[in-house]
Parts: structure tokens; sequence; C-alpha cells
């Protein structure tokens, strides 16, 4: 395998951190490379916000769901949609103008520019994910950065058209655990399809999940299904996430 497979195939999210703070210039580049990401029409419809102060990852920590170990990251990368710097460039360019002369009707930031933005938001992310492992440092994902839009957006002080999509935790592993089994995932043959959409059901989706669930489920949980439905999908940290979220996407389009 070559080095850059093995980086991809050896990746795992990383949630204990080492006390050593990341060097400036390793953050530079770990920033160099993650700008590296391509980009909707070259236009880079994110911003990386990094926090490092620890009163403001104390309050992320409590925010996002209470997990304590978002605090004890060196750094936290938040990754924010951005449509306002080139809504802003629009207004400053005179280009409603030009587009009123044109006969054309100027319009305002739409869900689909939200959505080419929350794209460009994540292919940044991932990319700075990889370039961390490349340079020894761990990371994991923060979903819950979507939960509790009000308090995130106060807390970051963020303009309209800039949403919070996803937050990495970084910094050196605590320890290399590389004899812990990687995470399952489903089946290639289930999750790759050819030319048209195929619904699983049955014993096939069965087929599917039991590649993907644990040996046992948790105590008092009759099986897989049931277990991730309370777990992840109906637990108040989701329905938070679904409130928020459409928050988000109506202060968009006010
Ligand atoms: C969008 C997204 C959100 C995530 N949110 C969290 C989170 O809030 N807390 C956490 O501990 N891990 C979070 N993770 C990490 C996943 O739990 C992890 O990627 C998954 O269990 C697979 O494990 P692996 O990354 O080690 O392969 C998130 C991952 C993604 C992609």
């Amino acid at each position: 395998m070559n080095d850059t497979l093995k980086l991809i195939h050896d990746r795992r999210s990383t949630r204990a951190f080492d006390d050593k703070p990341i060097p400036y210039d390793v953050v530079e580049s770990l920033i160099k490379f993650t700008l590296r990401a391509p980009t909707a029409g070259n236009m880079m419809l994110y911003t990386i916000l990094k926090v490092d102060d620890p009163e403001m990852k104390q309050k992320l920590a409590e925010s996002c769901d209470h997990q304590p170990f978002i605090a004890k990251a060196p750094l936290l990368l938040v990754f924010l949609a951005d449509y306002q710097r080139w809504y802003d460039y629009f207004l400053r360019s005179g280009a409603e103008e030009l587009c009123k002369e044109k006969g054309m009707q100027p319009r305002k930031p739409g869900v689909g520019d939200l959505m080419l933005a929350v794209n460009d938001t994540l292919i940044a992310a991932q990319t700075a994910v990889i370039a961390a492992e490349a340079l020894g440092l761990g990371t994991c994902y923060i979903g819950d950065i979507l939960e509790k839009y009000e308090y995130h957006r106060d807390l970051f002080r963020l303009p309209k058209y800039v949403l919070p999509v996803t937050m990495l935790c970084v910094g050196y592993p605590r320890e290399r655990d590389d004899d812990r089994p990687l995470t399952r995932r489903f089946d290639p043959k289930f999750v790759v399809q050819h030319n048209h959409y195929y619904r699983l059901e049955g014993l096939e989706l069965d087929m599917m999940f039991k590649g993907l669930g644990p040996e046992k489920v948790e105590e008092g949980m009759p099986n897989f299904g049931q277990q991730m439905y309370l777990r992840k999908f109906a637990s108040e940290f989701s329905v938070e996430m679904t409130r928020s979220v459409q928050a988000m996407i109506d202060s968009w389009n006010a």
C-alpha cells in the first residue's frame, strides 16, 4: 500500500490529546494544505475559525452535547459556510446595478448557494483531516456544532450569511493505539450501486447492517436498529440539531 493510501486507511478519530501544543509553523502548514482543497468556482465559500482560547473551548465542550474532551484539544477548527464575503463584495462591486441595467433580477444568497457553500466547507474540513494526519496530528469531527445555532452565532459573532457546518478537534494523539481495530464500515457491495438506485429491503437490509453493528447490542436494547434509533435518531441532541439547522435556514432566507 502506498503512503497516501495507508494514511487514509489507518486514520481514526482521536479523542485523547497530548498536552503538547501544536507549533505555530505546523498550524500554518495545516492551513496551507487545507486551502488547496477543491472549491466550487474557485470561490472558497468558507471561513475557518481557529479557537484556542481555553474559555471558548470550555464553552464549546458544553454546547456541543457536553463532550469534555473537546476542551482538552489544543486547537479547535470551526468550519463555517461563508457567502457573506462574496455577497458583500458583489454589492461593493456594483454587481446589482449592472444586473438591473441588463434587465436581470438581482437576488440574495438562497438555499442553493448555501448547499454549495456547505459542500465547499466540508471538502475543506476533510482535506484538513488528511493534512493533519500527514503532519502527525489527530482529529475528531464534532457534528454537534450544528446544534444551538443562536448561541454559536453570538459566540462567534457570525453575520447572516455565515453558518457553522462542522468542527474539528486537533492535537497530537495521547498514544498511538495502532492495535485498536478500525471501526467497521458497510460492505462496498451495499454502498456502491450501478446506474440506477436500488432500494434495499428485508433480509438484504439486515445483512447490510450486520456488517456495521457491534458484535453485541447494548444491554436492554433488543436489536441494533432500535439501539441506534434511541441513541442517535430520537435522542435530545438529534432533535435539537434539527431545530437548530431549521433556524439557520430560516435566518439565511429571512
Ligand atoms: C459529521 C461527523 C460528526 C461527528 N461528530 C462527532 C462528535 O460529536 N463526537 C465524537 O466523539 N465523534 C464524532 N464524529 C466521529 C465519528 O464518531 C467517527 O468518525 C466514526 O465513529 C468512525 O470512526 P473513525 O473516525 O475512527 O473511523 C463525527 C464524525 C463525523 C464525520
